[in-house]
């Protein structure tokens, strides 16, 4: 089931917000892939854009909810850095057992479900600054 955006998931600041839609579509697109057959081939690419996006995405919301004051601040830094050590582990994989259906399989797995967790336990808590951060722009 693709994962379809809602109000549940936003943080009251739209650059966050438009991120995090980015990535609901790439892991909607994982998913597309793995039910068409396409994945397998697509996955240095998709590993690619995943590194690089998640790591400006992570920098960026670090830095709003630094300014922000945010509660959250430091148990997202945490979470981050835990789920980036993922993406290295991805990584590293892939250079070493090549694209697999497995892995694509893994991949979409694990970053699906941790994406729509942790904005709904942790990025969310965002709604509560996110009228400090306007103000200061
Ligand atoms: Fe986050």
């Amino acid at each position: 089931m693709p994962i379809t955006w809602s109000d549940q998931y936003a943080t009251g600041v739209p650059q966050v917000d438009h991120q995090h839609q980015t990535l609901f579509d790439a892991v909607n697109k994982l998913e597309q892939q793995i039910a068409d057959g396409t994945g397998v081939a697509e996955l240095p690419e998709t590993m690619a854009f995943l590194k690089s996006y998640v790591q400006n995405h992570f920098t960026y919301e670090e830095m709003c909810m630094s300014r922000g004051q945010c509660a959250a601040t430091e148990a997202n830094k945490e979470a981050h850095k835990k789920f980036w050590e993922g993406v290295l582990s991805f990584e590293k994989r892939l250079q070493q057992e090549g694209p697999s259906e497995q892995l694509l399989v893994d991949l979409y797995n694990v970053s699906s479900k941790w994406l729509v967790g942790h904005i709904c336990k942790i990025d969310v808590h965002l709604r509560a600054c996110a009228a400090k951060l306007t103000n200061a722009a």
